[in-house]
């Protein structure tokens, strides 16, 4: 599938079947990797024993039509490239290794990434040359991400999907936990390589809505847009059911099973909540796995975890109400320090960096300001004293470019748009039925 692909257009007289039909063409799933076949087995065949299957990494980057992350190096480094002379401020972001990669790496030895994919491997090779020597010792081993920040509809998710889905993937054979958040499917553009992670014994629906109202919503299968399913019953069981190199569109469980005993704090789902106020968000669902992550060791594997609307799970000057958000928050703070030396990496996406918790902002040390999105201030906690780019930067920038800054230098960088992947006008919408009948009886 390229950008080039002609669209399928329904007119008036289609009926549900050709909905559900034209979804299912437009998002048609990539059967034949190592990720798929992994999940197909059940998770009964291991990835070393497909040799002669390829990585999702190896063709994502290919469905929206970009070039292999190799050729972005060799190109960056023959025009000194701001990303090539500021390493810190991006590629330390996109490229994952640890310290024994590190150490490989300044001895030369490449056969130590001899199982990885080959878009690794090519990767790996350009930051062994002995000229590339200062990017490598710009690399810090373990978790790091990003946090983009701007009003809505400039860009941050198109960019997550691409610098992660695709980028995170062809680079690091990175496991992606995307959190779906029910208001938008964030994912669509990725859905052929997605596996939908649903929380088991919830009642999940998929309509799909076309824009066109002429035509009529239909109910469709998970499998009809995503390229295939996964029930856990808890964040430590999800985790256990991942796999390197895969992606996951993550529903939360509305129900929070697992998630008072790993976090600490009290959840209360919508069946036992009293009144609104105790009712907990959806998106708190995420403390519950990040905890896991920092603290059950199911997998150290290179994981990137993007987080939308972060600001609603990580509200600033938390107080502890009857969803212990204090609790949550601060705890959030210090689970994610310790995941991050587990190869954790958190990509955050908000509308303003002054309402997101300053305790998790001294945690982070990369930001990404969106198009017409003023710089945001020094004088925030957490933030670089002297901000490297001027109060109005980004105005500089159109859709689809942005702005990645650390403390000392910024790069500018663009990603292709994902929306032009599939012909499918229209929205997914994702519900818990059940769940909203029990809001409505609080
Ligand atoms: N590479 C690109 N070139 C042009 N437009 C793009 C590109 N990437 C994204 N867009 C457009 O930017 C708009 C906003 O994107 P989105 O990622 O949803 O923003 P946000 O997450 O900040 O709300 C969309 O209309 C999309 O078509
Ligand atoms: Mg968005």
């Amino acid at each position: 599938m390229s950008q080039t692909r002609q669209r399928t257009r329904l007119d008036g007289t289609a009926g549900k079947s050709d909905v559900r039909e034209w979804i299912r063409e437009e998002f048609q799933a990539h059967t034949s990797s190592k990720q798929a076949y992994y999940h197909d087995s059940g998770g009964s065949f291991g990835l070393d024993a497909q040799r002669n299957r390829h990585h999702d990494g190896e063709s994502i980057y290919q469905h929206f039509g970009a070039k292999p992350f190799w050729k972005v190096l060799e190109k960056i480094e023959a025009s000194n490239h701001p990303a090539y002379r500021y390493p810190s401020a991006y590629l330390n972001a996109l490229i994952h290794v640890s310290d024994a990669d590190i150490w490989a790496l300044e001895r030369g030895d490449l056969d130590r990434f001899s199982d990885e994919p080959e878009t690794r491997q090519r990767v790996m090779e350009w930051l062994a040359k002995p000229e590339n020597r200062d990017i490598l010792d710009a690399m810090d081993d373990g978790g790091i991400g990003w946090h983009a920040h701007s009003k809505p509809g400039k860009g941050k998710t198109s960019a997550a999907n691409f610098l992660c889905g695709a980028r995170m993937t062809e680079i690091n054979n990175e496991t992606v936990l995307w959190q779906l958040t029910l208001d938008e499917c964030e994912i669509l553009p990725l859905a052929p390589y997605v596996t939908l992670a649903m929380p088991a014994g919830v009642d999940v629906r998929l309509m799909a809505v076309p824009r066109d109202d002429s035509l009529p919503r239909v109910e469709i299968d998970p499998t009809d847009v995503f390229r295939d399913t996964l029930t856990y019953t808890d964040p430590v069981d999800l985790l256990e059911q991942t796999c390197p190199g895969a992606i996951y569109g993550v529903l939360p469980d509305p129900k929070f099973r697992g998630c008072e005993e790993l976090v600490e704090a009290s959840f209360t789902s919508a069946w036992q909540a009293e009144d609104t106020e105790e009712n907990t968000g959806l998106v708190e669902w995420m403390h519950g796995l990040v905890h896991a992550r920092a603290k059950k060791d199911v997998t150290l594997h290179p994981t990137t975890a993007v987080i939308d609307e972060a600001g609603d799970m990580l509200p600033i000057r938390p107080e502890n109400d009857a969803n212990d958000t204090k609790t949550k928050v601060k705890g959030f703070a210090e689970a994610y320090g310790k995941a991050r030396k587990k190869n954790f990496s958190c990509v955050f996406m908000s509308h303003s960096l002054t309402t997101f918790e300053e305790t998790v902002r001294e945690k982070e040390r990369l930001w990404m300001t969106m198009p017409e999105t003023p710089t945001p201030s020094g004088r925030l906690t957490g933030l670089p004293d002297s901000v490297p780019i001027k109060g109005n930067y980004a105005s500089r920038l159109s859709k689809g470019q942005a702005v990645i800054w650390n403390s000392m230098n910024f790069v500018d960088i663009q990603w292709p748009n994902p929306y032009r992947t599939y012909g499918f006008e229209g929205e997914i919408s994702i519900s818990y039925p059940e769940r909203e009948v029990a809001l409505r009886d609080i």
